[in-house]
């Protein structure tokens, strides 16, 4: 297999956690005899003290002729400049918008030994194995009017919470058949008692139930969700819900783990067909950590997996992707970084986690 891969390490601990999720991909590489190669890019941070934007045109024109985006962390405390229109974090935004990755899948993990690492209590959040399956390109991310103005000597705001029908149905199709391909069980997440995109959502979702018989859907307040993720969180396997409940409920459903720094993330255009590439942007689901930068103490495991994921989605390599979900596995029983540290472990930073979970592959 031949691959090309733009790679975006960004800003703060971005470029660590990236060398060891381009670490294991090369060892993936010399074990499997695959080819990847990387075409380095600058994006958030960095890219605006270059060129003065979070990403240039150039560059979105390159990552459209790979098969796929691998992306680090980007923005810092330096470019949140209130007023000034640039935020390093709206590269992301761009991005999804751009290759119409309306699909974003946050897999959430508890692995076998790391349940004292969690909030929760070991008992509830044991075997927890979900995945959130987040609208990525509508809802009141993207919906218009989105504005600020003043009127009668006040400010006001409005960003509109806006879906369409074949926006909706995707995204419900991509959430059924990752429930088939799992544990059959589905929760669709919406705000049907207030909000008339929940309503059509939940009439939806019960349409297209029909033709998923082997799936069981619960039809879930977002509200009465993140209540039922503290108390049974093992309870869910696939939940779907839009942009910005997504956006909330998955940061929720990612702390069961016990810290961001566990959990990777793929964004698609919907689920590959068997044998095709798929365009997929991965990234972590933690930030830049700028305090963190440069000392060689943060996670690089959300970075990993999230490497994993690329090999799963876009280059079918469900194999490879299986043997590093297993490295990791194997490696946090013995080897932490600091935010998951437990007694008896032997704690260490991001490159010796990186060369742990290498010599478990
Ligand atoms: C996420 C992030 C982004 C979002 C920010 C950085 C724009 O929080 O990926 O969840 O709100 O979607
Ligand atoms: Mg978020």
């Amino acid at each position: 297999m031949k691959g090309r891969i733009a790679v975006g390490p960004g800003d703060g601990i971005g470029p660590e956690v990236m060398a060891e999720g381009v670490k294991v991909l090369k060892t993936i590489e010399k074990k499997f005899g695959h080819q990847f190669e990387l075409t380095y890019f600058d994006i958030g941070g960095v890219s605006i003290d270059k060129f003065g934007v979070t990403l240039t045109e150039e560059n979105i024109k390159m990552c459209g002729e790979r098969d796929c985006i691998l992306f680090g962390a980007a923005g810092g405390p330096k470019w949140d400049i209130p007023g000034t229109g640039v935020s390093a974090g709206s590269g992301v935004l761009i991005i999804r918008k751009k290759f119409g990755l309306y699909a974003n899948l946050r897999p959430v993990i508890v692995f076998p030994g790391m349940e004292g690492c969690s909030p929760l209590k070991p008992e509830l959040v044991k075997g927890v194995n979900l995945i959130v399956v987040r609208e990525n390109t509508g809802g009141a991310y993207f919906g218009q009017p989105k504005k600020q103005w003043v009127e009668n000597n006040e400010r006001n705001a409005v960003d509109t919470m806006l879906y369409s029908e074949h926006e909706i149905v995707r995204i419900l199709k991509v959430a059924f058949e990752l429930a088939q391909s799992r544990r059959k069980k589905l929760a669709s997440v919406e705000k049907a008692n207030v909000t008339e995109t929940g309503k059509l959502w939940r009439k939806i979702a019960t349409e297209m139930s029909a033709q998923y018989p082997d799936v069981a859907v619960e039809h879930m307040y977002a509200d009465a969700t993140t209540m039922w993720l503290m108390r049974q969180p093992s309870s869910f396997d696939v939940l779907v819900m839009g942009n910005l409940f997504g956006d909330i409920i998955s940061d929720e459903a990612s702390t069961l783990a016990g810290s961001l720094g566990m959990g990777p993330s793929a964004q698609l255009a919907g689920l590959p067909k068997k044998g095709e590439k798929a365009f997929g942007f991965y990234e972590s689901a933690h930030g830049s950590a700028p305090k963190h930068a440069g000392k060689n103490d943060v996670n690089p495991i959300a970075t990993i997996l999230s490497v994993a994921l690329m090999l799963r989605y876009t280059f079918g390599l469900e194999k490879e992707a299986k043997a590093i979900e297993a490295a990791v596995a194997k490696s946090v029983l013995t080897h932490r970084t600091y935010d998951v540290m437990e007694p008896g472990k032997t704690k260490v930073g991001t490159k010796e986690m990186g060369d742990v979970i290498v010599a478990a592959l």
